[in-house]
């Protein structure tokens, strides 16, 4: 891939918490340096035309000077790119003896939805079009599987093409003759071999951290906070760079709808979220009185948060995974804040690691040069797993569960 100048910022947090208004504030304000901008929300429930107050649409349309919105229709993508894949999902199951409705739902499987929005990134990516895309998201958990997808559909299909690969040359040389089922179509095949490679490419995209920031977006109260943390945990669990957070909502001392109670109460939670978060860049904007909607409020809002600085500038380029050699062993280091040992669970295979923490799951295909070795020793200290390898490659081993969580009632 070429030196990366695009910058994609995704904004995530729990429903609410002010993901749109700071989104389409970001955008403005990248826009108004002369960058060019783009803001595409991935969330179903688009709210981005109430923000700016416009109707933005499932095309591409101009918002403002030098930025554009997007609202992805799912349906309307799958149809416009997935007919091959689809046309032979559905020829398959009927074949089989599937009614034609049912046939048609299984055409669309898990994670499809995420896939349009993710070949967006790819898309403004290779054309240079644009300079800045913001992507404004659904709440958390439907967040974590979009950006996971990649990684998911990665590993699937290196397992699962490799094999249908064979069975369609298998196939095409006995004719019909044993096979009861149809055999992918040329264009079906090239489809899915398009589609491998596609999404190898987003995911080199959103694990670039130099490309690539997952900025959370939180309010100062203490379920937003707890939530606000997994959600840190688990992009860190699939190697994406949070860069910053943003406490949004935050009560003036002055402001009249705001109690003593309320107020110590929030002074609290303010000093928790710099506790818990720090080293992280922190960027923060008030409660407005009226709702943050049209140019002009959007524009105090990204005031507030960014004044004059460039809101696309990187605030960290690190990456939450690293392979270290040191005196002859090696050593996956992962960031997995807020993590003890006792709260994650590990596999080995011969040729990756598979990380569990609470119900999100990722395999880490190993390098070469690690396939067949043992695990020396896991272990977290200070919110960093660290995975230490045996120095000799043990060939015919099988895989070996490392570490087990302590809350399944056995250690
Ligand atoms: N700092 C603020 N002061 C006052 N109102 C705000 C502030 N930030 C956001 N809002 C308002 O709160 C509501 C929710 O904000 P927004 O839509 O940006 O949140 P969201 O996280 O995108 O929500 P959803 O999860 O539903 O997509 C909107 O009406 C918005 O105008
Ligand atoms: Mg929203």
């Amino acid at each position: 891939m070429r030196v990366p100048s695009l910058r994609i910022l995704v904004y995530t947090g729990k429903g609410g918490v002010g993901k749109t208004s700071v989104s389409v504030a970001t955008a403005l304000k990248c826009a108004e340096r002369g960058l060019r901008t783009i803001v595409i929300s991935t969330d179903s429930a688009h709210s981005l035309s109430d923000s700016v107050d416009m109707e933005v649409g499932p095309s591409i349309r101009r918002i403002a000077e030098n930025v554009d919105g997007l609202e992805i229709d799912i349906l309307k993508e799958l149809e416009e790119n997935w007919n091959e894949i689809r046309k032979y999902i559905f020829t398959f199951f009927t074949s089989q003896g599937m009614d034609e409705i049912s046939a048609k739902e299984m055409a669309i499987f898990p994670g499809m939805e995420f896939i349009a929005s993710l070949f967006y990134l790819e898309r403004f990516y290779v054309n240079d079009e644009y300079d800045v895309v913001v992507v404004d998201t659904a709440p958390t958990a439907d967040t974590l599987r979009l950006l996971s997808f990649p990684d998911v559909a990665d590993w699937y299909f290196q397992h699962f093409y490799g094999v249908m690969k064979n069975f369609v040359r298998v196939a095409r040389m006995t004719v019909g003759r044993v096979i009861s089922f149809p055999i992918p179509s040329d264009e079906a095949m090239h489809e899915f071999e398009k589609f491998n490679l596609r999404i190898k490419n987003v995911r080199e995209l959103l694990t670039n951290p130099e490309i690539t920031s997952v900025r959370l977006v939180t309010n100062p109260e203490k379920m937003v906070i707890s939530e606000t943390m997994r959600a840190y945990t688990y992009l860190s669990l699939y190697n994406l760079n949070v860069e910053a957070l943003i406490v949004n909502r935050v009560y003036d001392a002055n402001a009249d709808s705001a109690s003593p109670l309320k107020l110590r109460e929030q002074k609290q939670h303010l000093e928790m979220i710099t506790d818990v978060f720090s080293p992280l860049k922190i960027l923060y904007a008030h409660q407005f009185t009226l709702e943050v909607v049209g140019r002009e409020s959007i524009m105090k809002l990204a005031d507030e948060l960014f004044s004059d600085s460039d809101p696309s500038a990187l605030f960290s380029r690190e990456n939450p995974m690293k392979i270290i050699s040191k005196g002859g062993s090696t050593i996956i280091r992962l960031k997995v804040p807020f993590t003890g040992t006792a709260g994650l669970e590990l596999y080995n295979t011969r040729d990756a690691i598979i990380v569990s923490i609470g119900q999100y799951r990722r395999t880490i295909a190993l390098p070469l040069g690690l396939y067949g070795r043992e695990v020396a020793s896991a272990e977290v200290a200070d919110g960093v797993l660290s995975i230490k390898f045996r120095e000799e490659a043990n060939a015919g081993r099988k895989g070996k569960r490392i570490h087990r969580r302590k809350d399944k009632g056995d250690s």
